[in-house]
């Protein structure tokens, strides 16, 4: 089959001046570009590098490809930029690998898609949004949530979540949303802090969606509130010690399967996602996000709990691509 590759790479992004240093830390590296290229052509097929931005709509129009293997994170700042290529693949009816716009679209805002998982009985840490300066005497009112995390309401990749993140009070908690409202223009959350076992879990698949696994995240010096944030994820392979299958209690394991699955099918997933949690002392998952579109290079999480459990690379994206393909039943791999 001709597939068709949609990715943004970070060389090709020129950030807006005076943009924060993380601005790029979405997008993708050519490393990761070329890996997934590599596995789809060991699958037996034929790839055309489509790119993103203006690249990807001219390319598309012109090269003929039978399927798009998506990883394009989209451009700009907007809360729907993941599904900037889903939808214009939509409007061509060119069929693609991944969740389709509204999921990608929804999964980004961070409080919305906490409201629609805790309505599935998934347990989420409690929050506040603060839309913007006015809104910060609020921060007052909202003494119930300390220690809290500060992070921008529609990021992912870590962006906006250093070790300055965790606040104890009020006066805190001002500065960093304050900072965080001018840096990253959009809105900020202050969210209650679970100071437990940090896992994420992986999930492959349609009708059903399994659970790939589900890995621990240990920090290496023992921390009382470590936090997954920018600076550890660059430097991972100093600080954390990847676990998969994570070491949790049997009943523990059953509860965070089964969360993320119902995550999965509330938001209306497709082909693989992974999912954030953080469990309690008392062995509860708290759910703190879900990735439709999570990394597949070398360094990211999916791959690293794919390994773990003996996949190859190519193990990983055939199962996403052959899970995507039932959907079509017209694109018969030749
Ligand atoms: N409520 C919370 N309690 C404890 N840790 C948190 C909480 N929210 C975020 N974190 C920490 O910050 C990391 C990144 O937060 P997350 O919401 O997953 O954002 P991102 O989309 O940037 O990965 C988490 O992996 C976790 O370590
Ligand atoms: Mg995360």
């Amino acid at each position: 089959m001709r597939i068709g590759l949609s990715y943004d790479l970070k060389e090709t992004i020129t950030p807006p001046q005076a943009s924060c240093d993380d601005i790029c830390e979405e997008y993708d590296s050519l490393e990761t570009v070329e890996l997934i290229a590599t596995s789809l052509e060991a699958e037996g097929h034929a790839v055309t590098m489509l790119g993103g931005g203006r690249e990807f709509l001219s390319k598309i129009l012109q090269e003929k490809v039978d399927f798009v293997f998506n990883i394009a994170e989209g451009r700009g700042t907007y809360r729907g930029r993941e599904a900037q290529v889903p939808s214009i693949l939509e409007m061509l009816n060119m069929p693609y690998s991944g969740s389709d716009p509204q999921c990608l679209a929804v999964c980004l805002d961070k409080p919305l898609t906490k409201k629609l998982v805790a309505l599935e009985g998934v347990s989420t840490p409690t929050w506040r949004v603060i839309n913007d300066r006015r809104e910060l005497h609020e921060i007052n009112r909202c003494r119930s949530l300390f220690p809290a995390i500060i992070k921008p309401a529609y990021e992912g990749s870590s962006k906006g979540i250093r070790l300055t993140s965790l606040v104890e009070d009020a006066k805190q908690a001002n500065e960093v949303i304050e900072c965080l409202l001018d840096k990253y223009r959009q809105p900020v959350m202050m969210e209650r802090i679970i100071l437990g076992d940090e896992v994420t879990v992986g999930i492959i698949g349609n009708s059903p969606p399994k659970v790939l696994g589900v890995m621990r995240i240990l920090p290496r010096q023992r921390n009382d509130c470590f936090l997954y944030t920018l600076e550890v994820k660059r430097n991972y392979l100093e600080l954390v010690d990847y676990e998969c299958p994570a070491g949790l209690e049997e009943k523990v394991l059953e509860r965070i399967q089964t969360a993320s699955l119902k995550a999965f099918e509330a938001l209306g997933c497709r082909d693989f996602a992974r999912v954030d949690f953080r469990i309690s002392a008392g062995g509860v998952p708290y759910f703190l996000e879900i990735n439709p579109l999570p990394g597949l290079g070398t360094h990211s999480d999916l791959v690293i709990m794919a390994d773990k459990l003996g996949w190859t690379h190519r193990q990983l994206i055939g199962a996403v691509l052959n899970a995507a393909l039932e959907r079509y039943p017209q694109c018969v791999c030749v």
